[in-house]
C-alpha cells in the first residue's frame, strides 16, 4: 500500500476499524492516549492488556519511524479503561492528513470521550530546559493554515460539523486537572503554546526566530491535525509536550538537535513525570 491509497476514507472505513480491534479486545475504551517518540514505555504499564498491531486493522497506515512500536494497547490504567497507540503516524511520512488522523476517527467511533494526546518537541520559550514537561494550552496548526488540514474535503456531518469551534482546544477543566496533580507530585510543569509542523527536518536559526514570534513555546511535527479531528469528533483533549531538546539557549538560536536525543531525553527524563501526569488526570477522570 502506498500513503495515496489512504487519502479517502469514508465512515465504513472507521468502522470496519473498530470492527477490527473489537475482536481483538473485550475493553470498551473511554480515554485514548497517545504517546509521543520517547514516551511509549507508559503503555507497558497497562493492566490486563491487548495487543493490536496496525497492521492487523483494515486500511490503518503503518509508523516507520524509530522509537514507535505501530499498535493499540488496550486495557486498564488507574482502573480506566484505556486504548493507548504505542507509535503514531506522521505527515513527513507521506501519508495524508486525512490518514495520520485516521486513529482518532477510530478513538471517535468506538466511544471514546476523551483524549491525552502527547509528544516530544522542542523548546522555544527561553526560560524552559529539556526535560521539562508543558501542559499544552494551545495550539497553532501552522500546516493546516497552509492548506494540509485533515478537515479539507467533503464534510460527513455523521463525524462532526462543516466549520468546528477551536476556541478551547484544549479542554480548560482538564488543564485545571493536570495544574493540581502537577502540584500535588512535585513537578514542576511548564505551559505554553504547541506549534506542529511537517517536519521532518529540525528548524534553522532563523525559522526557530520566526517560530517564537509566532507566539509558539514549543515546536514539533505532530498533534495539531490529530487534536483538530478530535475536537472536530467531539472528544475533548488534554495535551502535554515533552521537551526534549531546547532550540534557544539564552540569545543563542541554533542548538543542534538529534533523533537520538530526542529519545533518550524522552524516555529516561520524561516519560517518569508524564507517567504521573497521565495516571493522575485518569485518577480524576474516574472520580
Ligand atoms: N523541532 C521539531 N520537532 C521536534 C523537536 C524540534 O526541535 N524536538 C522534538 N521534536
Amino acid at each position: 500500500m502506498t500513503p495515496q491509497d489512504y487519502a479517502d476514507y469514508k465512515l465504513i472505513d472507521y468502522d470496519l476499524a473498530v470492527e477490527a480491534i473489537r475482536a481483538r479486545t473485550s475493553v470498551k475504551p473511554k480515554v485514548g492516549l497517545i504517546l509521543g517518540s520517547g514516551l511509549g514505555t507508559l503503555a507497558e504499564r497497562i493492566e490486563q492488556a491487548d495487543y493490536i498491531p496496525y497492521n492487523e486493522i483494515p486500511r490503518f497506515p503503518q509508523s516507520e519511524v524509530v522509537g514507535h512500536r505501530n499498535r493499540f494497547v488496550a486495557g486498564l490504567l488507574e482502573g480506566v479503561p484505556v486504548l493507548a497507540m504505542q507509535g503514531r503516524i506522521h505527515y513527513y511520512e507521506g501519508y495524508s492528513m486525512q490518514a495520520v488522523t485516521f486513529p482518532i476517527r477510530v478513538m471517535q467511533r468506538i466511544g471514546i470521550r476523551t483524549l491525552i494526546v502527547t509528544n516530544a518537541a522542542g523548546g522555544l520559550n527561553p526560560s524552559f530546559e529539556a526535560g521539562d514537561l508543558m501542559l499544552i494550552t494551545d495550539h497553532i496548526n501552522f500546516m493546516g493554515m497552509a492548506g494540509i488540514h485533515p478537515l479539507v474535503g467533503r464534510n460527513d456531518p455523521n463525524l462532526g460539523e462543516r466549520f468546528p469551534d477551536m476556541s478551547d482546544a484544549y479542554d480548560p477543566h482538564l488543564c485545571q486537572v493536570a495544574r493540581q496533580v502537577a502540584q500535588a507530585q512535585g513537578i514542576r510543569l511548564r505551559e505554553g503554546v504547541y506549534i506542529g509542523l511537517s517536519g521532518p527536518s529540525f528548524e534553522t536559526p532563523a525559522e526557530v526566530r520566526m517560530l517564537q514570534r509566532l507566539g509558539a513555546d514549543a515546536v514539533g511535527m505532530s498533534t495539531v491535525g490529530e487534536v483538530t479531528v478530535a475536537r472536530h469528533g467531539g472528544i475533548r483533549v488534554v495535551g502535554f509536550s515533552g521537551i526534549t531538546n531546547m532550540l534557544v539557549k539564552g540569545e543563542q538560536q541554533g542548538q543542534e538537535v538529534s533523533h537520538e536525543e530526542v529519545l533518550s531525553i524522552g524516555r529516561d527524563v520524561i516519560a517518569p513525570k508524564l507517567e504521573l501526569m497521565v495516571r493522575g488526570v485518569l485518577q480524576a477522570l474516574r472520580a
